[in-house]
């Protein structure tokens, strides 16, 4: 039998109801005295506006949208897929596992279901994980989620940090083929610079210990993530022994549209081929890039055939990219 190749046959993505302008958030942080402004926001992020997630609405709900989404896209039933791996920094539970939770509202029993935690590098470390999985043969067809409720641990009186982030999540359907698929993907992560964008709290004796709230160095994260954003993308591109000029789309982790404009440029790629979401979803971490990947397809901007280039990059520190055609 000839080795499998993993290939992308549906996306789907979910977020919540609310959708909030900068000018609401500014008008909500300004009755705690905690000041910034529309212009700032956009400015430093391209940031206009971000989706939060009414209480009681979780992970796993949104989760569960996307992979329905992602389902129907690819035209198959949750009771055929045999791996779920959720990407996700903000479960709602410690165990068992947003996977776990998402399969069984999906009914897809018996299918092998765990959650990835690499922050914002999450979706491209399940989609690596799962274009393994299938290539050796031990699965063949998964179920890849990036889901967030990160305004649950944004401190809502740091102006630094609670205008950039968003909830939602995205969803793919990755099956096994004769053709390719994922052309190349590589995963990294360097703990010793983990410091730069933590979340150090934990549970301790039945209680939240340490701090429950996301803190990061910007200054630090963005110039590590444009250096890693291009010596991954060219990683990947050696690998699949293309150019730059070859890739139809280019879809990075939505953190800042200085970062997209940086890295397109030290590519030699033209704004007009890098999908961008971040003004409309923020920052949502492990959801960003399959939230993306949808917006493009279902505008009809990524289509069959095309190459796409989607990276990681976030805690831990953690960067990765996977090179697909679609
Ligand atoms: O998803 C994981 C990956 N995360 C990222 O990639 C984020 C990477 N970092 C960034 O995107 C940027 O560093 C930020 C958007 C976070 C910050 O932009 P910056 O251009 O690096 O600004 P800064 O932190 O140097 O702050 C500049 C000024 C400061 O004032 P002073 O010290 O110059 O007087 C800040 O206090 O802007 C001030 N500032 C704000 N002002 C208004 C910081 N946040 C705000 C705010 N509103 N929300």
């Amino acid at each position: 039998m000839t080795t499998p190749f993993a290939r992308v046959t549906g996306t789907g993505s979910a977020l919540p109801e609310r959708a909030v302008s900068n000018a609401e958030l500014v008008r909500e942080l300004a009755a705690r005295n905690v000041e910034t402004s529309d212009e700032w926001i956009v400015a430093r992020t391209g940031i206009r506006q971000r989706y939060l997630a009414a209480e009681g609405v979780g992970t796993v709900d949104l989760a569960e949208r996307a992979a329905r989404a992602a389902l129907a896209a690819a035209g198959v039933a949750p009771d055929s897929v045999d791996l779920v791996i959720v990407a996700t920094s903000t479960p709602d539970q410690v165990f068992p596992s947003t996977a776990c939770s998402v399969q069984a509202r999906l009914g897809a029993v018996g299918a092998a279901a765990f959650d990835v935690q690499a922050a914002c590098s999450g979706f491209v470390y399940a989609l690596s994980l799962a274009d393994a999985l299938i290539r050796v043969g031990s699965h063949r067809r998964a179920l890849l989620i990036g889901a967030e409720v990160y305004s649950r641990i944004l401190d809502w009186n740091d102006r630094s940090t609670c205008v950039l982030f968003g909830d939602g999540a995205g969803a793919v359907v990755l099956e096994a083929g004769s053709t390719p698929g994922i052309l190349a993907s590589r995963m990294h992560a360097d703990g010793a610079r983990g410091s730069i964008l933590t979340v150090a709290g934990r549970l301790n004796q039945g209680a939240a210990a340490g701090d429950p709230f996301l803190r990061m160095d910007g200054k630090a994260v963005f110039k590590l993530a444009v250096d890693v954003l291009e010596s991954s993308a060219r990683e990947v591109l050696a690998l699949a022994d293309l150019g730059p000029e070859q890739i139809d789309w280019l879809i990075p982790h939505q953190a800042n549209i200085r970062i997209l404009a940086a890295s397109a440029k030290r590519l030699g790629l033209p704004p007009e081929r890098v999908v961008v979401t971040v003004d409309r979803h923020g920052n949502t971490s492990a959801a960003s890039v399959p939230l993306a990947l949808d917006v493009a397809r279902a505008d009809g901007r990524v289509r069959p055939g095309q190459r796409i280039l989607l990276q990681g990059v976030g805690g831990g520190f953690t960067w990765g990219s996977v090179l697909l055609r679609m």
